[in-house]
């Protein structure tokens, strides 16, 4: 398909991950329609610097609430990646879910989908999340959780978590209005993503993962389910252009309790302000990307994504 030089629309284009997808799709020779909202701003100015950027990629204007704008995106795609979705941090307070996170992330991957199905796009892939498999009380404690896991949607909403809640009601609308319909839909569900980035601006994850080198007092020693941004961006290229890609992928990499994983830092960069304490907690879900990797992804070491992620950051001056 790449020796075509296949078009392919990637939303959210100017956000961590969709920056990355873009620069190996750009790099595979595929022309990219990126949907921004705000063209012009300083934001996706990295983006116009990717390697074949002048040829190869166009910029859209479009909202995910504004059907038209994402209709003339992926007018002549024959695939859609969408990206884009609202990523509020744990601690923001949401005083509106429905309109702030909800809406966007469900009604929103309803007009990137109808929109894909009304341009006769072949391939659709959505970034869903963890966040769609994990909250799922009844799920045995000793079963590794797998693809057959969904967010229980009651139980999100009872916890007030609105992004799980409206990752997984995104997720498997997709995959449902998908059954019956020409196009194919595959959802990549990536754990905690972390590696570096290339946007100016720092996304929920990257942030989460910088408070660790700059004074927190104490956290919880997690486990942590990470996976790096640039084996993310392989995974979705993969489940577009392997046919055999079929329903949702569990995209994690490595799981890393918090304290390893700032012991790891420590010993490349032991000058940071590392959390003092340690508080340990109880749960210790496992999960498994074992049917990804029999797709053919794999990842790279997880000490490559925490050290190239720091890299970056010292480049933009966000951890001075
Ligand atoms: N990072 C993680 O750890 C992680 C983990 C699991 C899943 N994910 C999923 O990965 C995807 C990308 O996340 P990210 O980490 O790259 O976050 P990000 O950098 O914040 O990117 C999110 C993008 O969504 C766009 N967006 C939000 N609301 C929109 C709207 N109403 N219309 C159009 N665009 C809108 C934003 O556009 P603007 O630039 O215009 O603001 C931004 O480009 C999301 O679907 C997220 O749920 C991320």
């Amino acid at each position: 398909m790449a020796a075509e030089k296949a078009s392919v629309c990637v939303t959210g284009g100017g956000g961590f991950v969709a920056s990355w997808l873009i620069n190996f799709l750009l790099s595979k020779n595929y022309f990219v329609h990126a949907t921004v909202r705000r063209p012009g701003d300083a934001k996706y100015a990295h983006l116009s610097a990717f390697e074949k950027a002048s040829e190869n990629l166009r910029l859209f204007k479009a909202d995910l609430l504004d059907y038209d704008s994402i209709r003339s995106a992926v007018e002549g795609c024959v695939g859609v990646f969408h990206v884009a979705c609202p990523v509020p941090s744990p601690a923001e307070t949401i005083l509106n879910p429905r309109v702030e996170v909800i809406e966007p992330a469900v009604k929103g991957t309803q007009n990137v989908l109808k929109a894909s199905v009304e341009a006769k796009v072949k391939r659709f892939v959505f970034v869903s999340s963890i966040a769609a498999v994990f909250m799922n009380p009844s799920w045995p404690k000793d079963q590794v959780m797998d693809e057959t896991s969904w967010s229980d949607t009651e139980y999100c909403r009872t916890a007030k978590n609105w992004y799980c809640l409206s990752k997984t009601e995104a997720e498997s609308m997709a995959l449902e209005l998908a059954k019956g319909s020409e196009i194919h839909v595959v959802s990549i569900c990536p754990t905690l993503v972390l590696g570096p980035i290339l946007q100016s601006t720092v996304n929920t994850s990257s942030s989460y993962f910088m408070r660790l080198l700059k004074g927190l007092e104490s956290v919880e020693n997690r486990l942590l389910w990470i996976v790096d941004v640039r084996d993310l961006a392989e995974a979705l290229i993969l489940a577009f252009e392997k046919p055999k890609a079929e329903g949702r992928y569990i995209c994690m990499s490595h799981m890393i309790k918090t304290e390893s994983l700032v012991d790891m830092l420590k010993s490349k960069y032991p000058h940071y302000n590392y959390p003092k304490n340690f508080t340990e907690v109880q749960e210790e879900l496992r999960l498994s990307s074992d049917k990804l990797q029999r797709l053919g992804w794999s990842y790279r070491p997880s000490k490559d994504t925490l050290i190239d992620g720091v890299e970056s950051y010292r480049q933009a001056g966000l951890l001075d």
